[in-house]
């Protein structure tokens, strides 16, 4: 069977079977190596998607596999009836990086958040709850139904209402606002530092820090999504590290294993012990396999890859810096290995996706007509030149 006649059956097989919630790429790939995929034709792709900013040491990563490798023939899953030793190893791990004391592993960002809003509200019923709790205007925070409330889509809470009561939002970066909504019967303020959806728009660093402020001198927790921004993406293992503040809990998931599924909520002492027994559970969360990719992928970030990878995200910064001179780039956001560009209305962002695509570079659209780049963050700087030379090529032959 030709190639072509397979890639053909990989789309009837989706069109007829798989529920049609997700426009793809015309794009069947087949295997990745180092920071690069192929796709069913052997063409090569540098990756600047990485699995949705997921695949943080790229592909076949050596260490990396051969430590899923073993844990797949020792011990994969045994349910949360009994302890392993691979996952306490991971808690202390991650306690030890982020300065938080209790954990809950999960599978995915949305039940991490899922587990963040309900260990809030646990927290406020045992203080004399409930409360509420505030969200910002362009936020993301997942497909489940609460999380789903949490997130900034009127079309979606229209299409899926009756939603859950106890969510409020604030307008992106607006402190006056934010502080007229910060009334006494909000518990818990709920935000991503950059918003990735909606295009890496990143809040101001004032913004934060006096959001932060405000809400501990009021008693109202401070939680921070870090599902896309975490685990080195920003140059920092966790992005609340560059404002200096220590939100009470924190949410986890995409690079934190590599790219096996796993999420993780983590909170403060006083906070994560909110919980009484039988609260909360997950047959998969926290299993072996989980627990062995990522402590291998926290070992080589604390080895090395997490410094290394902030030198190349500056130099990827200092590099889009010059797209300023082009009319139709508006703005160019982001810090580290999380960047966007921003393109006017007129240019539309998938002619670029599909331009450099057709070059040998995987990128993607988010929010509103922005250029998301979220390469592995074992990107290297020649990676990122060949990037650059081919939108800086894009750009030049784009007349409008
Ligand atoms: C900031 C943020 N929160 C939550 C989620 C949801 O994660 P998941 O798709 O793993 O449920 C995402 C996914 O893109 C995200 O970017």
């Amino acid at each position: 069977m030709s190639n072509i006649t397979n890639f053909n059956k990989i789309k009837e097989a989706e069109a007829l079977h798989y529920m049609p919630v997700f426009s793809r790429n015309n794009l069947a790939l087949e295997y990745g190596k180092g920071n690069c995929v192929y796709d069913i034709n052997g063409n090569k792709y540098v990756d600047f998607v990485a699995g949705i900013a997921t695949n943080i040491l790229g592909y076949d990563h050596p260490e990396y596999t051969q430590a899923v490798c073993d844990q797949v023939h020792k011990l994969m899953h045994v349910s949360n009836h009994y302890y392993t030793a691979v996952q306490s190893e991971y808690l202390t791990a991650l306690c030890n990086a982020s300065g938080l004391s209790r954990v809950f592993l999960c599978n995915s960002g949305a039940e991490a958040n899922e587990c963040a809003i309900k260990l809030a509200r646990r927290y406020f019923k045992n203080n004399g709850g409930p409360k509420r709790i505030l969200t910002s205007s362009g936020a993301f925070h997942g497909r489940t139904i609460a999380t789903l409330t949490a997130t900034d889509n009127s079309n979606q809470h229209r299409v899926y209402s009756p939603l859950p009561d106890g969510f409020d939002s604030f307008e992106y970066n607006d402190f006056d606002d934010f502080k007229s909504k910060l009334t006494d019967d909000v518990g818990a303020v709920f935000l991503e530092t950059i918003q990735g959806e909606r295009g890496v728009r990143p809040f101001s660093n004032d913004f934060i820090v006096n959001a932060y402020a405000l809400c501990k001198s009021k008693g109202v927790l401070f939680i921070v999504d870090e599902i896309q921004t975490g685990m080195g993406r920003t140059g920092k293992l966790f992005s609340y590290e560059h404002f200096g503040i220590k939100p009470d809990i924190v949410t986890l998931a995409k690079g934190i294993a590599g790219g096996i599924p796993m999420g993780a909520c983590l909170a403060s002492e006083e906070v994560g012990t909110a919980f009484a027994l039988g609260d909360h559970g997950s047959t998969f969360g926290g299993n072996a396999l989980a627990c062995a990719a990522a402590n291998k992928v926290l070992d080589i970030l604390l080895d090395g890859l997490l410094d290394s990878s902030a030198e190349v995200g500056k130099y990827f910064g200092e590099r889009l810096a010059h797209f300023s001179k082009y009319h139709f780039i508006t703005d160019i956001r982001g810090i580290g290995l999380m960047r966007g560009i921003q393109l006017d209305d007129k240019v539309p962002a998938a002619a670029f996706e599909g331009k450099l695509k057709e070059r040998g570079y995987l990128v993607n659209v988010a929010g509103n007509n922005t250029l998301r780049l979220i390469p592995p963050l074992t990107i290297t700087a020649e990676e990122i030149d060949g990037l650059i030379d081919a939108l800086d090529d894009i750009c030049a032959s784009t007349n409008v």
